[in-house]
């Protein structure tokens, strides 16, 4: 059973506790983390997915108590005592658990893995889906209609920002500016 195999049972047990984050968007990141994966070469593919699986593992537990913006930080921590359950070395456990820090750009990648991981998660944002998902959970939030929006507009801005692969640039670029569009137009005066 490959490493992300074993991640991926971990993972879908958390998101069946709390529906975060919702299995099309975890499916989202590990199936695009696995293309620019092969798409770049030199990088292992079982360990990009094993980052895309692992990097949003306690966002749930986290908006559940109103710490969103410390999902990275609780991930980070609930992935190495996984990891540490499943026996894995030191290094890749260093590898995986910056993917987790990285993954919103606040430390630096330290493999193509990581970057890969970052790269694949603004898939799931920079799409209509990802726009109308994050408008729904917003409002859930509390967030009047122009909030929301503003919402959708902060988070698909801070996705763009991380696009660095060449191919994650060419796939969204134009996708990013059509939705960034449609939501400036959408807000009510
Ligand atoms: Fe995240």
């Amino acid at each position: 059973m490959s490493l992300f195999n074993k991640i991926d049972k971990f993972a879908k047990e958390e998101i069946a506790k709390t529906g975060l984050p919702q299995i099309y968007n975890y499916d989202i990141a590990n199936s695009k983390a696995e293309e620019l994966a092969r798409s770049l070469g030199g990088a292992n593919v079982d360990l990009a997915k094993c980052g895309t699986a692992l990097m949003d593992i306690k966002l749930g537990e986290a908006v559940s108590k109103g710490m969103q913006p410390q999902h990275v930080k609780m991930s980070a921590e609930y992935a190495k005592k996984a990891l540490i359950k499943l026996k894995v070395d030191e290094k890749t456990t260093e590898l995986l658990l910056n993917c987790v820090l990285a993954h919103h750009g606040q430390v630096p990648y330290q493999s193509l893995e990581a970057e890969i991981a970052a790269n694949a998660d603004c898939y799931r944002f920079i799409s209509e889906r990802g726009v109308f998902t994050t408008y729904r959970f917003a409002l859930e939030l509390g967030k009047n209609h122009n909030e929301a929006l503003d919402f959708v507009q902060f988070k698909l801005d801070e996705k763009y920002k991380i696009l660095s692969l060449e191919k994650a640039k060419k796939d969204l670029s134009d996708l990013y500016k059509q939705l960034s569009s449609i939501i400036s137009k959408a807000h009510i005066d």
